[in-house]
């Protein structure tokens, strides 16, 4: 059971830094949880430094770069963040489909340079209110997944884009169905993302083919993603 809070753009360095304190031992209580943080590139360190060297939260990044260096303003390659003590990344979340023009093929480029350097990954993948409506969510999901490299590291997020900071949760069943098809394409874990919350997370996760969660809003505050991860610890005891 894995438990990733994706900060998205909130939590400078100083912030990232007390957040990541409070949540140092949360593992101890949530046993059988693995628990991942995303903050922005600039508070990684940060963030780092706040859980210490003893604590069982890890720390990954939001996105990485295909090359190991070289002329491409604006990115970070997975050796810089594996330098860093950053274990995995998140790529191809769909803020980064919509509004900065990642595509199938650039997703599954940077998961493979970042499986290949030794990072986690965590590829979002999901359909958009209309593919939903227009019946075309097994089609979008069946372009996104069938690309991404086949790897004991790599763990696919299906994040419907209606659910994402919206407050419309998939249900449960829903879900399930989804996950389920997903599984049938990529023998990955996979996990759910969009609008999860300390009310619905049990729920979620608990259905056979949810194999944990990731969180947006609610990881932004250390009481709701406390409780995220107690009620996922609950359905694996
Ligand atoms: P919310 O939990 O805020 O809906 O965001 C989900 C998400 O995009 C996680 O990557």
């Amino acid at each position: 059971m894995l438990i990733a809070g994706n900060w998205k753009m909130h939590k400078g360095a100083h912030e990232a830094r007390a957040f990541a304190a409070r949540l140092r031992h949360l593992p101890d209580r949530a046993t059988d949880v693995d628990i991942v943080v995303c903050p922005p590139f600039v508070a990684l360190e940060a963030a780092l430094q706040g859980l210490g060297s003893e604590s069982r939260v890890q720390v990954y990044a939001q996105n990485v770069h295909w090359e190991l260096e070289g002329a491409f303003t604006g990115e970070v390659s997975a050796p810089m963040l594996l330098e860093l003590g950053v274990k995995g990344t998140i790529v191809g979340h769909s803020e980064r489909r919509q509004f900065f023009g990642e595509t199938d093929g650039s997703v599954a480029r940077r998961a493979e340079a970042a499986l290949e350097a030794g990072l986690v990954v965590i590829a979002c993948v999901g359909e958009t209110e209309a593919e939903r409506e227009a019946g075309e969510t097994e089609a979008v999901l069946g372009r996104q997944v069938p690309v991404l490299p086949e790897h004991e590291r790599l763990v696919i997020a299906y994040e419907p884009v209606w659910a994402i900071g919206t407050g419309k949760t998939a249900s449960p069943e829903l879900a399930q169905q989804a996950h389920a098809f997903v599984k049938s394409l990529h023998p990955s874990r996979v996990l759910y993302g969009g609008s999860v919350n300390p009310e619905n997370a049990a729920s979620l996760v608990a259905q056979p083919d949810v194999d944990g969660a990731l969180v947006g809003g609610a990881s932004l505050d250390p009481t709701a993603f406390d409780a995220i991860c107690l009620a996922a610890a609950k359905t694996v005891a």
